[in-house]
């Protein structure tokens, strides 16, 4: 594993260091989803619990108790059982858990209902996401009524709940060494793919053709899942911005946007590239095309510390608006435009988000109403994207159907940022001569 044991140790106490004396951390994994019948959906970590145990399988629990004489980091998890590990595989038990994943105890997940509630009580907050899984909120607070029901015998319920995600989230959004190292990894190998997916593409080819051609690349360069489902999108699919059938056939004199990302050791890459089926840009593709480049580079340029999250997005905004003005599919004084959202017809998103374990990771945007300003360690994506509807009677017929999105991954570094995606080609020029062969 590229994030060392040690390193989880130290996210772990960094938590119980915020969270202070005499209160409970209760995280628990992530539901095994049925997709359909008998079906199960692969299973993937929940990102909170994996970060803090790098332990990948459910039906666990993670307690962490700050202080605590017995120990501070407790783990229920699935019990070693012959003939259900011959059905569903290794399981790790609790007492080879304690050994090999630096806990102080672990516990049979069965045992839950007996032992948290002794656990909690005493404690003067618990720390909790509630609302993930309705399941398990009811069962929190069985265990909270099960110690106020004692009240008379002396038992002392916790006075407090707070949200864990404030802690924990303020630590993922801030990517070690080990992270960014993940993280580059992960933006090249979907770089790759890209290229590949470019490489290959020819009119009459089905979009889930380039999907295979992507997944297939991430599978090979040991990553086991995609960090989201791809996007694989030409002529006016690339309009529909979680467009994911990929199952129209990619014709001639279309474009085509793709929106793709592998998992790595759950850090997620996200890259969108927007190219032509047949290797050569239209005029109006190109336009479009290169307007959104050119919000890109600029908004990617304001990526440094003491610059604040939306930067990025209002200098995008600028760009767009006047550059669909200049080209004639927005009219009107460009402030004003801007003042009234009009650009938000053509362009309906935000310039990006937070990445790392989630591809849209945790991590406030504005902290005391202000937006944040960006540190060393944030990674974030730079994504601006034009999407002219296939049915939009207010431009000329040519511009119609049209939609380009470019993303990169974009780490904040001392000095300013790294790309971390820049592998793939993205100036006309490089695309057309890497789909020339
Ligand atoms: N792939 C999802 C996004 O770009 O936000
Ligand atoms: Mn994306
Ligand atoms: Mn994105």
């Amino acid at each position: 594993m590229r994030v060392t044991k040690q390193e989880f140790a130290a996210r772990r106490k960094r938590l119980m260091d915020l969270m202070g004396s005499n209160s409970i951390a209760i995280v628990p994994a992530a539901i095994e989803r049925i997709r359909n019948r008998d079906v199960e959906y692969y299973y993937r970590q929940d990102s909170d619990f994996y970060y803090l145990s790098g332990f990948d399988e459910a039906r666990a629990v993670l307690v962490l108790m700050p202080g605590r004489e017995h120990g501070e980091y407790v783990m229920f998890c699935q019990e070693k059982d012959r003939e259900k590990e011959q059905w569903t595989g290794y399981r790790v038990g609790p007492e080879a858990f304690v050994e090999q994943y630096s806990a102080d105890d672990a516990f049979p997940i069965g045992d839950l209902d007996e032992i948290l509630p002794g656990l909690i009580e005493g404690t003067d907050r618990v720390y909790y996401s509630m609302g993930r899984d309705p399941e398990f909120d009811r069962q929190v607070m069985a265990w909270l009524n099960t110690i106020r029901a004692k009240t008379r015998s002396g038992a002392t319920p916790p006075g407090e709940f707070v949200d864990l995600n404030h802690f924990l989230h303020d630590m993922r959004l801030y990517k070690s060494a080990a992270e960014v190292r993940v993280m580059r990894e992960a933006g090249q190998i979907s770089a790759e793919a890209h290229k590949k997916a470019m490489t290959i593409c020819q009119p009459g080819m089905k979009e889930y053709e380039l999907e295979a051609e992507i997944v297939n690349h991430f599978m090979k360069s040991g990553c086991r899942w995609e960090a989201y489902l791809s996007i694989v999108g030409s002529g006016s699919n690339a309009c529909i911005l979680h467009y994911t059938a990929n199952r129209d056939v990619m014709k001639d004199g279309d474009l085509v946007l793709i929106d793709a990302g592998c998992e790595l050791e759950y850090y997620a890459a996200d890259i969108t590239r927007t190219f032509p089926v047949n290797g050569k840009f239209s005029p109006e593709q190109a336009a479009i095309y290169n307007l959104v480049l050119k919000a890109q580079l600029a908004s990617i340029a304001t990526v440094k510390p003491g610059e604040h999250w939306n930067r990025a997005n209002e200098v995008v905004i600028d760009i767009i608006t006047a550059g669909l003005v200049e080209l004639g599919l927005l009219e009107g004084d460009v402030d004003e435009l801007i003042e009234k959202e009009v650009y938000k017809a053509y362009y309906m998103h935000r310039a990006g988000h937070w990445l790392g374990m989630d591809v849209h990771d945790v991590g406030d945007y504005k902290v005391d109403g202000e937006w944040r300003l960006l540190e060393p360690g944030m990674v974030l994506t730079v994504e601006p994207g034009i999407y002219i509807s296939p049915d939009d009677e207010t431009v000329e017929a040519k511009w119609r159907g049209i939609g380009v999105r470019i993303e990169d991954d974009v780490l904040v570094t001392k000095n300013g940022n790294e790309v971390m995606t820049a592998d793939v080609p993205k100036h006309i020029d490089e695309i057309e001569r890497l789909m020339a062969g």
